[in-house]
């Protein structure tokens, strides 16, 4: 079975063929990263813009890269939500044109639920249940997943996302947006032990981060001369403290044999480096998805598509009006 993915939620235009749910034959990324950088942050009507632009040209390469023309193509499912309303409608209306064309089923995808499925791309074996640290841009979630379209809520950030702490962090150090990939690399140099920012609820199943963000840059107003790598290492040590206390004890609690991480902070080096250590300590299996699959990607979207299909090709309204117990608001397309 294959499944042309489509993701369209952000300022990423992407767009990917997975056969069986687990395989990646092909995944294009188009980032907008350039057009928003000047602007300090992602510009909704610019993104949705671009998206008209590059969808088309994305989703072509990534029929060429997968070798198949659209006559091979089984569903196809695009992002309904979370995310930029201007931004959804672009992925949504060409997937279901696409799969009118072709005549197959389109299947609509929650962003959420796809960063989640990353994890099953690499390794379709995991067992359940499995408690995801979900940390993007928008949303910061401990998720416990005990089956197919079963999730759990655990706990959650009360204020800012992880993705967001970094990106505010990196704006008011000048690092420029994205921030998050700007912190890793210079928290790399620096010594996240230079300063003790906050922990934030501590033994709480939620989570915050807006302390810390104000902890930074009180600590930086007080001390102009502070080393930047070092406040970046320290202020990444304590999100990544926080995030991998928070996954441990929940997954302690709910009796989880296994644990993963997923969503764009996913990608960050430190968090990597910590959750596979811990896990190894406390002899749980661990599944870190490739980098490229934990920022936005169609990879992630078809992986969620073919599972819907399998499951009796649920049509494309069953998302949208059931609750797949995630606690997101899905726009209605
Ligand atoms: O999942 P994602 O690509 O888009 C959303 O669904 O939001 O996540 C984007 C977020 C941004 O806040 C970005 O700064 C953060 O992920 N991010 C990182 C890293 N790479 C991306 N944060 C920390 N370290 C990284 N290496
Ligand atoms: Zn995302």
């Amino acid at each position: 079975m294959r499944i042309l993915g489509i993701e369209t939620s952000c300022d990423e235009t992407a767009a990917a063929v997975v056969v069986d749910g687990t395989q990646v034959v092909s995944s294009v990324v188009a980032s907008q990263v350039d057009l928003h950088a000047r602007y300090g942050g992602v510009v909704p009507e610019v993104a949705s813009r671009a998206h008209v632009e590059m969808l088309m040209p994305v989703v072509a390469q990534s029929l060429v890269e997968a070798g198949v023309s659209g006559s091979d193509i089984d569903a196809v499912a695009a992002t309904v939500g979370p995310g930029l309303v201007g931004s959804l409608l672009v992925g949504v209306s060409a997937a279901k044109a696409l799969s009118l064309v072709w005549n197959v089923p389109f299947v609509a995808v929650n962003h959420l639920e796809a960063h989640l499925y990353a994890a099953f791309l690499e390794d379709p074996t995991m067992e359940l249940p499995l408690v995801v640290v979900l940390v993007s841009g928008g949303h910061t979630m401990l998720i416990s997943m005990e089956g197919h379209g079963e999730y759990r809520l655990l706990g959650q950030t009360l204020d800012d996302a992880a993705g967001e702490a970094f990106d505010k962090v990196a704006r008011f150090l000048g690092l420029g947006y994205p921030g998050g990939p700007a912190i890793d690399r210079l928290a790399a140099r620096g010594d996240a032990a230079a300063v003790r920012f906050p922990r934030a609820m501590r033994g709480e199943p939620d989570l915050s981060f807006a302390g810390l963000k104000t902890a930074v840059v009180n600590h930086v107003r007080k001390t102009p001369d502070a080393n930047v790598a070092d406040v970046a290492a320290s202020f990444q040590e304590a999100v990544v403290d926080q995030l991998v206390d928070k996954l441990f004890a929940v997954a302690e609690d709910v009796g989880a044999p296994t644990v993963a991480i997923g969503g764009g902070v996913a990608a960050n080096s430190r968090l990597r480096e910590r959750v596979a250590q811990t896990a190894a300590r406390g002899g749980r299996r661990v599944f870190l998805p490739p980098r490229e699959l934990c920022t936005d990607n169609g990879a992630m979207i078809a992986a969620v598509g073919a599972h819907v299909v399998a499951a009796g090709g649920a049509p494309s309204g069953e998302l949208l009006t059931g609750d797949p117990g995630l606690p997101v608001s899905v726009v209605h397309v």
